[in-house]
C-alpha cells in the first residue's frame, strides 16, 4: 500500500492538521517531514482542541506510529513538553518513533533567530523566533548536533564544544551577547536525552518496512509551498522544503512509495509574517476574512494577514508538488461575502502573468487580475454532501478545480471532524465526534514514554 502525503499548497496554516487526523483513522503512521516547533498544526475532536507544534497530527489514534523524520528539527525542550501536556489530557505518545538523523535545535539557534531578525531591521523576515533557520544553516554548515547524539555523551560534548567555539565568538564579539555555556547546554540536553532515548531510531528503514508490509502511511507537511527554501517567496521563506520533495529527504523514503498528494488550500488566502502576498486584502474584506476565519497564528498568536484566493498561486502548488487532489478548507468563512474574488493573473507593465513570474519584482509590484463569483450568502458549517452545498458554493468549488486541474478531494466546512465533505472512492473515514475513539480504555502509562 502506497504512502499519501497531506502538504500545504500556501503559505501556510490551511488547515493540515485537521486533513490529518481526519485521514490518519485510515492509516497507520503519521510522519512528520520537514519544519519543526514553528508549525502550528489544530486539531479540534468533539469539544477538545489541540495545537500540535512537533508532534505529527495522528496522534490522537492510539493505532498509529507517528514519526518525526530525519528533515524535521527538534527541539527537545518543546517535544517532551508537548508529550507531557498530551499525556495529561489521556494521549499516549509511548509509539512516538524520531530518526536518529533529525537535527537538533540548540539554545544558540533561538538567539541567532532572534539577533538575525533584529540586525535585518525593516527587511526582518517575521520569523517565529524558534531557531529554525539557524538550526538548518547549521545542518547545511555541517555544524549541527542530531537526535542520534544525544545517545553519547562524549560525541555530543564534543560536538558542542566546536560548535560553541564558533558562536561564542560571533555572539561575543558581533552582537555583545553573553556566551552560551559548555556545562549547562550538557546537562540539560542530557536530561532531555535520558526520556527521549526509547523513540530514537532509524525511521527511514521502519517506514520502509511498514509500506513493504502494506501498512498505510501518510506524510504530513508543515507549512506551505510558498514558504519552501527553494519554490517559495524566498528570502521570505522558512528554511526547510514543505514541497513533496521534502518527504523524500526528508523521511529517507522514495517516490515509488506514494500515490496521493493531497494540497490544503484554503478557499482564500492567509499568511503570516512579511513578504509579498498579492491579494492581500488590507481592508475590510480581510477584516472579515479575519475575523469569520479566527485567523491568529497558532504557534505565535499574529493576527494573520488575508486575502482572496490566488489561482495563479495555487496552480503552481499543483505542478511543484504533483497534486493528484487539493482539499479545500474553511469553505464557510467565504458565506461573509455577496460577491468573491478569485485572482486569475497578475498584472505588471503591460503584460499578464498567468504562472507564477520568473522574477520577484514581477511578484512583488503585479496588480491582480480579478474574476468575481457570485456568494451563497448562506451558513454551510452543517452540510456534509457537496450535492446540498449552495449552487454558487459548488459553482466556486468547481471553478478552484478546473483552474487548478485536479479535484476537490476534501472540501472542509468547519474546524470538526464532521464538517467535512468527501469525495474520494473508498477513502471516507469512520468520522466520530470526541471524545476521542480510545478514552474508555485508556490506561496512561506511568512514564509517558
Ligand atoms: P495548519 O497549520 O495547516 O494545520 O493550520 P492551523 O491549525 O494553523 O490553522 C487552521 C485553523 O483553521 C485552525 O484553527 C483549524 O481549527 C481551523 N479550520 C480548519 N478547517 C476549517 C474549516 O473548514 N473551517 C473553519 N472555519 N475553520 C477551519
Ligand atoms: P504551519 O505548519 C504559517 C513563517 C513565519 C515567517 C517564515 C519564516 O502551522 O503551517 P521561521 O520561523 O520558519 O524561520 O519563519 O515562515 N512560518 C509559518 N507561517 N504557518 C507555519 O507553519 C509557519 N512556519 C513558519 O511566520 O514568515
Ligand atoms: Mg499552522
Amino acid at each position: 500500500m502506497p504512502g499519501k502525503v497531506v502538504l500545504g499548497a500556501q503559505w501556510g496554516d490551511e488547515g493540515k492538521g485537521k486533513i490529518t487526523d481526519l485521514m490518519a483513522d485510515r492509516m497507520d503512521f503519521v510522519v512528520r517531514y520537514a519544519g519543526g516547533n514553528n508549525a502550528g498544526h489544530t486539531v479540534v475532536c468533539g469539544d477538545d482542541e489541540f495545537k500540535l507544534h512537533l508532534m505529527p497530527s495522528g496522534i490522537l489514534y492510539p493505532h498509529i506510529t507517528t514519526v518525526i523524520g530525519n528533515g524535521v528539527v527538534v527541539n527537545p525542550k518543546v517535544l517532551l513538553e508537548e508529550m507531557d501536556n498530551l499525556h495529561a489530557r489521556g494521549i499516549n505518545c509511548g509509539k512516538l518513533r524520531i530518526s536518529c538523523n533529525a537535527h537538533l535545535v540548540m539554545p544558540y539557534h533561538m538567539a541567532f533567530d532572534r539577533l538575525g531578525e533584529v540586525s535585518l531591521g525593516s527587511a526582518k523576515l517575521g520569523t517565529t523566533h524558534r531557531g529554525i533557520g539557524p538550526a538548518y544553516a547549521d545542518k547545511a554548515d555541517r555544524m549541527g548536533l542530531r537526535v542520534q547524539d544525544l545517545l553519547d555523551d562524549k560525541i555530543f560534548r564534543t560536538k558542542l564544544e566546536t560548535a560553541l567555539e564558533r558562536k561564542n565568538a560571533i555572539l561575543v564579539k558581533a552582537f555583545d551577547q553573553e556566551p552560551f555555556d559548555a556545562d549547562e547546554i550538557m546537562a540539560e540536553y542530557m536530561g532531555y536525552a535520558e526520556r527521549l532515548a526509547p523513540h530514537i531510531e532509524d525511521t527511514s528503514l521502519l517506514i520502509y518496512e511498514a509500506l513493504e508490509e502494506g501498512k498505510k502511511v501518510l506524510f504530513e507537511g508543515a507549512q506551505g509551498t510558498f514558504l519552501d527554501i527553494d519554490h517559495g517567496t524566498y528570502p521570505f521563506v522558512t528554511s526547510s522544503s514543505p514541497t513533496v520533495g521534502g518527504v523524500f529527504t526528508g523521511t529517507g523514503v522514495g517516490p515509488r512509495h506514494i500515490d496521493k498528494i493531497i494540497g490544503v488550500a484554503k478557499a482564500y488566502t492567509t499568511r503570516v509574517g512579511y513578504g509579498p502576498f498579492p491579494t492581500e486584502q488590507d481592508n475590510e474584506v480581510g477584516e472579515t476574512l479575519g475575523k469569520m476565519g479566527v485567523e491568529f497564528g497558532t504557534t505565535t498568536g499574529r493576527k494573520r494577514r488575508c486575502g482572496w484566493l490566488d489561482i495563479v498561486l495555487l496552480r503552481y502548488a499543483v505542478r511543484v508538488n504533483s497534486m493528484t487532489a487539493i482539499a479545500l478548507t474553511k469553505l464557510d468563512v467565504l458565506s461573509a461575502f455577496d460577491r468573491l474574488k478569485v485572482c486569475v493573473g497578475y498584472s505588471y507593465q503591460g503584460k499578464v502573468y498567468h504562472d507564477f513570474p520568473p522574477h520577484q519584482t514581477i511578484f512583488h509590484k503585479c496588480e491582480p487580475e480579478y474574476l468575481e463569483l457570485p456568494g451563497w450568502g448562506s451558513d454551510i458549517t452543517g452540510i456534509t454532501e457537496r450535492a446540498d452545498l449552495p449552487e454558487e458554493a459548488r459553482r466556486y468549488v468547481e471553478f478552484v478545480e478546473q483552474a487548478a486541474g485536479v479535484p476537490a478531494e476534501i472540501i472542509s466546512v468547519g474546524p470538526k471532524r464532521t464538517q467535512t465533505i468527501w469525495t474520494p472512492e473508498g477513502f471516507e473515514p469512520r468520522i466520530e465526534e470526541g471524545p476521542y475513539l480510545y478514552r474508555e480504555d485508556f490506561e496512561p502509562p506511568a512514564n509517558n514514554g
